[in-house]
């Protein structure tokens, strides 16, 4: 085979989004809601997940048929055990035209400080840190597990010392919880090299009860920080790009905008996600997933699974974001729809 399908509606299989852990240390309330993700929730025990060989060579199957974006997700990815390493193999890997993967990872940052050189060593090419607000009170609301901001803070500038160049920081906007930290946390990430996003809170999952009532609008963000700091929009880096982009008139830098429930943007979504157990996701709000885990223990050639991919992707007809109804998850799809941190967000 070779790469470049199409799937339904004509989107081409770009990145790779890959879960390693469907652990993390924080329960945000929008993804791992403490009542839901207690001792008694089954996470997946260790033989369930893809192995770093695994992952290795179906990422290499991916990259044949015309993935050039990896990111990897949890969970919080930094849990996973010996994670350098596989990095290390997957910094390996080469596109059909020569080219090493974009290869990057989201990371609520809380042991960045001790990570970061060992993960830019292994290969990481970049990275992109959660981050919901500045005021330690707020954000510890935020991941309901009384974690200091400051220590956040300080892996992302361990970050920045140990030379990785486009930081992003994401920031999930909850109106009436969070929202009032917008223009400061413009205001301390301006001039600092990295790039802010606002990302509008989501419907992803059963169990964080959504509702368009909480949404802030992506609109509402912009105009409030242009009040204060001027902005002007930027074009796309790349066609597909989840972000919009906008900079500050003044030359400091530039922000992003995540809008996926007011300005949807299925129509050129590339994305594929591979969950912690190694079900290959079509969607971002799929209710179930392709079963590659099987595949790759059942010894099956490379071409096998590669045919396996391709037709998997040519079946693709999902575009959640613009059929979502205002309500939550549950009512609106009729069904359970996979868990974010199983899947990587
Ligand atoms: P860049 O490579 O830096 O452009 O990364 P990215 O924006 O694709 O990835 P990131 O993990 O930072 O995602 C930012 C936010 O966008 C997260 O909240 C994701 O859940 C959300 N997001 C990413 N891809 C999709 C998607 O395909 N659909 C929807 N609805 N949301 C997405
Ligand atoms: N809505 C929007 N973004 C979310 N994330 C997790 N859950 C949600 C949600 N319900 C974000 C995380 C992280 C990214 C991968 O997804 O904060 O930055
Ligand atoms: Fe953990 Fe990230 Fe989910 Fe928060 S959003 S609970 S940090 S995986
Ligand atoms: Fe892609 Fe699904 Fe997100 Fe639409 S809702 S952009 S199809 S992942």
């Amino acid at each position: 085979p070779h790469g470049h399908t199409k799937d339904n509606r004509g989107r081409h299989l770009r990145d790779l989004r890959i879960s390693v852990t469907d652990r993390c240390n924080f329960r945000c309330t929008y993804c791992m809601p403490k009542e839901v993700f207690d001792n008694n929730y089954p996470y997946l025990a260790h033989k369930e997940l893809l192995s770093f060989e695994e992952i290795t060579r179906l990422t290499t199957i991916f990259a044949s048929l015309g993935v050039e974006k990896i990111r990897l997700t949890g969970g919080e990815p930094l849990l996973r055990k010996n994670l350098e390493i596989l990095i290390e193999m997957l910094a390996s890997i080469r596109t059909p035209a020569g080219n090493p993967l974009d290869l990057t990872l989201t990371t609520n940052g809380s042991i960045l400080r001790k990570k970061a050189a060992s993960l830019k060593a292994a290969g990481l090419h970049r990275l992109t840190v959660s981050l919901d607000g500045l005021d330690d009170a707020v954000f510890r609301k935020m991941n309901d597990v009384d974690f200091p901001v400051a220590d956040v803070l300080d892996g992302i500038a361990a970050a920045q010392e140990t030379g990785f160049q486009n930081i992003k920081v994401n920031m999930v906007v909850k109106k009436g919880i969070n929202d009032h930290e917008i223009v400061a946390m413009a205001k301390h990430f301006k001039g600092s090299g990295i790039i802010l996003r606002f990302i509008e809170f989501m419907d992803v999952g059963s169990s964080n009860g959504w509702n368009m009532t909480e949404v802030l609008p992506s609109k509402e963000v912009i105009a409030r920080i242009n009040e204060v700091f001027p902005l002007v929009s930027a074009e796309p880096n790349y066609t597909g790009e989840v972000a919009q982009r906008w900079r500050y008139q003044d030359g400091t830098g530039e922000i992003g905008v995540i809008s996926s429930v007011t300005q949807t943007f299925c129509h050129e979504c590339t994305r594929a996600r591979i969950s912690t157990d190694g079900q290959m996701y079509l969607c971002l709000f799929a209710n179930s997933g392709f079963d590659f885990k099987t595949l790759l223990r059942s010894g099956k050639t490379d071409l096998e699974i590669a045919n396996a991919i391709m037709n998997t992707w040519a079946t693709r007809d999902d575009h959640y974001s613009e059929i979502r109804g205002s309500h939550t998850a549950d009512q609106s799809s009729g069904g359970r729809k996979v868990e974010m941190s199983y899947i990587g967000g």
